[in-house]
């Protein structure tokens, strides 16, 4: 350490001290030690000012600033409750950080990194107006515990955001799909057509798993809503708080019942950036398909102008960037997931400066999730959906070769010949270049006599009577299947539930 004072700042460096110095403004000199304000106590020179810039989260965590008040009004009314601080203190506590919030809101609040994060920014602010009663707020407390409760009520704030954003697209693809009860496009597995289906269906299945995403968010909140304060720096405190008091004056459910968990745990950060990215796993595949969708090889949507932009070179161009964009959102949600996952592997108890690196993630997925959910909800609202050109893909007659084969199991042929019978069937009007649909009753009961005049008179009814389009939708009745019935009852079910029209 040669040559490095005791807190590991080169000595030389005496013009960077005197720059924070004068960067913390008029209060810093008059106190007895060199070093910052809150734990300068044990320092002889200030931090220089790279260091300062290199540790300091005020950059990105003043956005807590309502949340460190409420956290630190709550506190003070404690440490009076159990007498701690007088009546008077409290009072002037309250009404010192009450300002602290006008002056922030206001953008009157001069931010400095010498403060290191939001709560010393707060914290002296409070002594600079009140003296005394302010320099008493921080008894028994850390910032360690009074981070993460800033950053639990942040998240349960959050939580509720997304769930509103979520419900929005949710609302978005309701309007759409009871404009367009009774269209049909192709259901594709392989990216290959598959059978047709209604497009309500279709996008019902993008409602369902947002509402699984939403349900996975709620359960999260039970975990986040814990009170953390009061566990202090790690091992609690010897003072009599009342940490009860506190959860039920912030509305935290239950207080963290380990000091040392409360502090050092950021699982209550991990499940909702590990939520946000389930949701964007879903969000940016209803994007992606937009994007086929909008091509002209596709040709199923228009999109709205408002909701699109143009190339810098091709005047013909109209990209559908909203819904790349949101799909393309979904790798840095994941990365910030990743990101915490492996800052807080392996980390020994309890708190370490690492952790500080949870919120950049937080913050940077939870606005995303609003941002995306928000806007794809608007252009998916915007769009102009070609039934006409749906319907032209889904009269793809091969698309009914299952219909086929479930007719002969219903004359009954089992599955596994069924399955036989039409692939020959298919095989052959594909070596005659002829639609399924045109081969008449005797011809297919060349391949399976059930499927031939015969068979048609024991079951009652025609196989070309059977083999449309629209009989294959319709007659897919089976529980959460694609026929109208299923359909139009959900989607009436739904829209009533979301108060939802067309
Ligand atoms: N800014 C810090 C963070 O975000 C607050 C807690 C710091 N605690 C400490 N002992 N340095 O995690």
């Amino acid at each position: 350490m040669a040559g490095k004072t005791r807190s590991g700042t080169p000595a030389k460096n005496a013009a960077s001290k005197k720059a924070a110095a004068a960067a913390r403004g008029s209060g810093a000199g008059k106190e007895a030690t060199a070093g910052n304000r809150s734990w300068g106590g044990r320092f002889d020179a200030t931090p220089d000012r790279k260091t300062q810039a290199f540790t300091a989260s005020i950059g990105f965590d003043q956005r807590l600033y309502r949340y460190d008040i409420r956290g630190s009004i709550a506190h003070a009314s404690m440490l009076a409750a159990v007498g701690i601080l007088t009546a008077a203190e409290k009072k002037t506590i309250t009404a010192g950080l009450r300002e602290i919030e006008t002056e922030i809101a206001g953008g009157k609040f001069v931010f400095d990194i010498a403060d290191e994060d939001i709560h010393m920014a707060i914290e002296r602010r409070l002594i600079a107006k009140t003296g005394a009663a302010g320099a008493k707020l921080h008894t028994a407390r850390s910032r360690n515990d009074q981070v993460v409760t800033d950053v639990r009520l942040y998240v349960k704030d959050a939580l509720a955001w997304i769930d509103a954003a979520i419900g929005d697209l949710q609302c978005a693809l309701l309007e759409v799909s009871l404009r367009h009860q009774d269209a049909i496009l192709p259901g594709y597995t392989h990216m290959q057509r598959a059978q047709p289906v209604l497009l309500a269906h279709h996008l019902l299945a993008y409602y369902e798993m947002l509402a699984r995403d939403r349900e996975r968010l709620g359960d999260a909140r039970g975990r986040v809503d814990i009170l953390p304060l009061g566990a202090g720096a790690l091992a609690g405190t010897t003072l009599p708080i009342d940490r009860a008091r506190v959860a039920e004056e912030l509305g935290f459910a239950r207080v963290a019942d380990n000091s040392i968990d409360a502090v050092a745990d950021r699982d209550f950060i991990l499940e909702p950036l590990a939520d946000i990215a389930i949701l964007f796993a879903h969000v940016s595949r209803l994007a992606g398909e937009i994007v086929l969708w909008a091509t002209a090889e596709y040709g199923f949507v228009r999109l709205h102008d408002a909701y699109s932009t143009g190339s810098s070179m091709m005047p013909q161009k109209k990209n559908p960037d909203i819904a790349e964009l949101a799909r393309g959102k979904s790798g840095r949600v994941v990365g910030n997931l990743v990101s915490l996952l492996v800052t807080t592997k392996g980390l020994p108890l309890a708190y370490n400066s690492d952790l500080q690196e949870d919120k950049e993630p937080l913050f940077d997925s939870v606005d995303t999730a609003i941002s995306s959910l928000t806007v794809l909800g608007a252009m998916v609202r915007s769009l102009t959906f070609d039934e006409a050109a749906m319907r032209r893909a889904a009269s793809d007659s091969f698309l009914l070769a299952t219909d086929l084969a479930e007719i002969l199991v219903a004359r009954g042929v089992p599955f596994r010949q069924a399955h036989e019978v039409v692939g020959k069937i298919v095989r052959h009007c594909l070596a005659a270049g002829v639609e399924l649909t045109s081969l008449g009753s005797t011809s297919l009961g060349a391949f399976s006599p059930a499927l031939g005049p015969d068979g048609d008179r024991k079951a009652g009814v025609a196989v070309a009577s059977l083999l449309t389009v629209e009989q294959a939708v319709a007659r897919r009745t089976s529980a959460g299947g694609t026929s109208a019935s299923q359909v139009k009852k959900r989607l009436r079910t739904l829209a009533r539930k979301h108060g939802v029209t067309a």
